[in-house]
């Protein structure tokens, strides 16, 4: 029997957390700070997902948080995440949706990194976190733990740069890797009608390889690949494991959560998508 090459890939990430916690912002603080624009005066376009890359490795952010999105995912079967960041408001303390959280990140077996956001306000109570979240069996690598906390502020931007290095620690000791074989496969972001543009849907691709002009069935969408942009807006002629797409070409716009898969030929995908209509 073959073994079947291996290729480590980059961590994909989701944020998750109470309401008001700052989810977005410390989303939007990461993408500004991190994701370069490609042209000048480029502007870094929103796609549901995006990049980061240091000289220490690359993570993927799903930019689309909520509990909502995550949900509607796994209830398709896909299984995005391999890293949850908890995102926990250190002037408010764990909360019943931060409480959620944990039990959505234990159901899809993704650990936990915390992000002690907030640090910068007054009244900022970091070791009330820790404590409240070992109630609930999530313990700081201070106490013994097995769990990464950092304190960070989505205002200032303090304590980024460490969140991004607990990222790519956890990502070191999961050893996450995928095969190098097989037709090229994702899953849906996100995907929507653009007046001018026609089907867009942005695919994290998570293994194989997806190149422009290959034929992509997804959910009941069919389609010759146009184009590939990534989240700056630059073209790319090939997208490989963990890397965020957005594609033009679909016949439709597929479900969030729907696997993108590439076949050999158009006819046999229109088929396919054909009796998963009816
Ligand atoms: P929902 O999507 O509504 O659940 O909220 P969220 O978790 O995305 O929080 P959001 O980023 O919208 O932030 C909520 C509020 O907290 C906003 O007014 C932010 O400006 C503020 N905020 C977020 N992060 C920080 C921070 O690190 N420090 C301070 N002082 N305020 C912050
Ligand atoms: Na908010
Ligand atoms: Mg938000």
């Amino acid at each position: 029997q073959e073994v079947s090459r291996q290729v480590s890939r980059a961590a994909v990430v989701t944020i998750m957390g109470h309401v008001d916690h700052g989810k977005t912002s410390l989303l939007d603080y990461i993408r500004r700070a991190k994701v370069a624009t490609s042209e000048a005066g480029g502007i870094t376009q929103h796609i549901g997902a995006y990049k980061v890359r240091s000289d220490k490795g690359e993570i993927t952010f799903i930019d689309t948080p909520g509990h909502a999105a995550f949900t509607a995912m796994r209830a398709r079967g896909a299984k995005v995440t391999d890293i949850v960041i908890l995102v926990v408001a250190a002037d408010d303390g764990v909360m019943p949706q931060t409480v959620e959280a944990i039990q959505h990140a234990r159901a899809a077996g993704a650990p936990l990194v915390v992000a002690v956001n907030k640090i910068d306000r007054p009244d900022a109570d970091p070791d009330r976190v820790k404590q409240e979240l070992a109630n609930h069996d999530v313990i700081t690598e201070e106490w013994g733990g097995d769990t990464q906390f950092v304190n960070v502020s989505a205002k200032t931007g303090e304590g980024i740069d460490d969140l991004i290095e607990a990222i790519l620690l956890q990502a070191e000791v999961m050893e996450i890797k995928v095969s190098a074989e097989g037709p090229a496969r994702g899953v849906v972001i996100e995907s929507r009608l653009d007046k001018g543009r026609g089907p867009v849907a942005t695919v994290l691709m998570q293994s194989g390889t997806l190149r422009k002009g290959d034929i992509l069935l997804s959910g009941v969408e069919t389609g010759r690949v146009r184009a590939m942009l990534t989240e700056t807006g630059q073209e790319i002629m090939e997208a490989g494991p963990s890397t965020p797409v957005e594609i033009l070409g679909l016949s439709g716009a597929p479900n969030a959560g729907d696997e993108a898969v590439v076949v050999p030929d158009e006819r046999r995908a229109r088929e396919v998508a054909g009796h998963r209509q009816a």
